[in-house]
């Protein structure tokens, strides 16, 4: 079995160098409708977003993603950097490596040094949650002075994981027994399948402050796992392979879960499976506060900060574009601009669900 924290770099490697999306979020079902008069100026757009109280120069998020091995702390350095120089919000990876074996904790605490006025947000697994109790929220937000804890959800990923755990009994009453106690705002985080609107009912229920959607369509964790498998020669590493490759298409899509989740309440972060400017630009229109991006901006990080910059001012220029082509100077006007809803994202979306088109 793998120390956690040397599956962070296979995670990292196999992430960067392999084919690990798959599906359809459904940001292709949107549509703008387009403002041939948008009586608006494109040079003195607005970007700035509000969530949780804070004011983002911009509506992107960095999703979490890696820590908890010395070859991560480039990386992470690197978004950290990037969250400074933009003004954006930032969720590091799964704190629990450095929890577990403490020596590893500056790869995460380095991303507080370099982004020292950024919103961060501190992540951990429900089941170390469940586990380890309180005491590992509040180091894990201690560790890089978070300004909110993502605890993620991923049982797709524990399910086919050969170390994984296979029992998530408990972990929905330890999120409330943690929102109940604790100072810091506590965002749910899946981080691949989405969030349904039953899911989030319960969420809001015992006091989450957020949901992050990490629907389906951008990276796959069966996909990942699949590829980890591929690597190993014995009939479990086999077994593994076919599991991973068959729940490659479970979830539900990132837009049908957008919709699902912000008929029971928000605020929302929409991610997975956004890959460009114009995805953060549907996904805002659709009624998202935040639109979060991890494997897009991995890549450029694994690089250098230059071409992390590049890929991030590509996204500020096409939302840009997509918000003066709404007429919307804003943000919040943006949430407003109106939308098509078509093919099976229009089906998968409930009738009865008033979120499901807003006009
Ligand atoms: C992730 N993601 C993730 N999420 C989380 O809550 N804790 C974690 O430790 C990680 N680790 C991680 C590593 C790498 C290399 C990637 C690419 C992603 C999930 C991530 O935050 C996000 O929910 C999904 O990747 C979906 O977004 P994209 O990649 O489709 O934009």
């Amino acid at each position: 079995v793998k120390l956690t924290s040397s599956r962070k770099l296979d995670h990292l490697r196999i992430c960067a160098e392999e084919d690990v999306e798959c599906g359809d979020a459904g940001f292709n079902d949107i549509r703008f409708v387009h403002n041939a008069l948008p009586e608006c100026d494109m040079e003195a757009i607005d970007l700035s977003a509000r969530f949780l109280g804070h004011t983002f120069s911009s509506p992107l998020f960095i999703s979490a993603m890696t820590g908890g091995h010395p070859g991560t702390k480039d990386v992470n350095a690197r978004l950290a950097r990037a969250a400074e120089k933009f003004g954006l919000g930032m969720g590091v990876g799964s704190q629990r490596a450095a929890l577990e074996k403490p020596d590893l904790k500056d790869t995460f605490s380095l991303v507080r040094d370099e982004a020292p006025h950024a919103f961060l947000v501190a992540n951990l697994g429900a089941v170390q949650l469940r586990d380890h109790g309180i005491a590992w929220a509040e180091k894990a937000v201690e560790m890089i002075d978070a300004d909110a804890l993502a605890i993620h959800l991923n049982f797709l990923q524990e399910a086919i994981q050969p170390e994984g755990d296979h029992n998530a009994v408990g972990c929905f009453a330890a999120i409330g027994e943690l929102c109940r106690d604790f100072k810091t705002p506590v965002i749910i985080k899946e981080t691949g399948c989405g969030i349904s609107a039953a899911t989030a009912r319960k969420c809001w229920g015992v006091g989450v402050k957020a949901i992050d959607i990490g629907g389906w369509g951008g990276t796959s964790w069966a996909a990942v796992e699949a590829v980890r498998a591929g690597k190993g020669r014995s009939a479990r590493d086999k077994a593994l392979l076919t599991l991973g490759q068959g729940f490659a298409g479970w979830g539900i899509p990132t837009v049908v879960s957008l919709a699902e989740v912000l008929a029971t309440g928000g605020p929302v972060i929409a991610s997975g499976g956004v890959r460009s400017g114009l995805d953060v630009a549907k996904g805002l229109a659709f009624g998202a506060d935040l639109c979060g991006m991890a494997l897009p901006l991995l890549k450029p990080a694994m690089e250098s900060d230059a071409a992390l910059a590049h890929a991030i001012e590509a996204v500020h220029r096409e939302l840009t574009v997509a918000m003066f082509l709404t007429g919307s100077a804003r943000v919040t006007d943006l949430r407003k601009a109106p939308v098509h809803l078509t093919g099976r994202t229009r089906q998968m979306i409930d009738k009865d669900n008033p979120a499901r088109i807003k006009r």
